[in-house]
């Protein structure tokens, strides 16, 4: 039998957070990130989730040059966030993130908008990673029966084509977790060859690397329409009721 690799109780890992989206599918007068629950916005909420994490040391932060909010956040003191600045879509936000983070072996990065969070998924993750020395990312197989659509011919409205079989199906949610320098190489690579990169993991697919599925929570929701926000209220109360904030 091989040995079993220990964590290593006290390792500090870094979270690129990118957070320079607009969140247009919220419909709201400001970005998705800083409307509030409970009196305290979306990123804070995220990232005293990641800070509060005792294997977490500091959190680069992506955020628009324009963003005019950010500075009125209790966020701007804080000494554990490193600000970058965001890019036109999310992968150049993340990569900006990147940019500045050098001697550390590996990188997770976190959805901004994904503050719910829990410390048991995040010690999963990295646990996972290690023990496999693989890059990986929180999932969770999809339970829905699961449609490819087409646009019908007779009008804009969207037709079924057919099921697709959902057995090796999952969601892809964040944290996602690689190696520094791989991660980088590995989006560099896909930019050049024009490639769609919606999460790290298609970065590190396109370049032939392994990724784990670590099963996570389905409350790590990424608030991404109106109803999300009551929805994550709920889930960030019942959490903190359950300590799994
Ligand atoms: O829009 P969506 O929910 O997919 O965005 C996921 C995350 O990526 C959000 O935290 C958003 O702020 C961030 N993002 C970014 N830069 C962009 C677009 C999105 O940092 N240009």
């Amino acid at each position: 039998m091989s040995n079993p690799v220990l964590v290593p109780e006290n390792q500090q890992f870094i979270v690129v957070v990118p957070a320079a989206g607009i969140g247009k599918r919220m419909l709201a007068s400001c970005p998705k990130q800083y409307l509030t629950i409970d009196n305290q916005t979306i990123l804070s909420h995220t990232i005293n989730r990641l800070l509060s994490h005792k294997n977490i040391a500091k959190v680069v932060l992506a955020i628009n040059d324009d963003d005019a909010y950010f500075a009125q956040t209790t966020l701007v003191d804080n000494a554990n966030i490193i600000r970058v600045s965001g890019g036109k879509e999310r992968v150049d936000s993340v990569l900006s993130g990147l940019q500045v983070i050098n001697d550390m072996e590996w990188v997770l990065v976190h959805d901004a908008a994904r503050p719910c969070i829990t410390h048991d998924d995040i010690d999963k993750l990295i646990k996972q990673c290690l023990v496999n020395n693989s890059g990986g990312i929180l999932a969770a197989p999809v339970v829905d029966t699961m449609k490819l659509a087409i646009k019908s011919n007779a009008n804009e409205t969207m037709e079924v084509s057919k099921t697709i079989d959902r057995s090796s199906l999952w969601h892809a949610f964040t944290p996602q977790m690689f190696k520094t320098k791989e991660l980088k190489q590995a989006i560099e690579q896909a930019q050049v060859k024009g490639l769609t990169i919606t999460d790290e993991s298609s970065a590190i697919e396109s370049a032939g690397l392994p990724c784990i599925l670590v099963s996570g929570r389905r409350d790590n929701i990424k608030i991404t329409r109106p109803e999300d926000l009551v929805l994550a209220d709920f889930y960030l109360k019942q959490q903190i009721e359950q300590n799994k904030g």
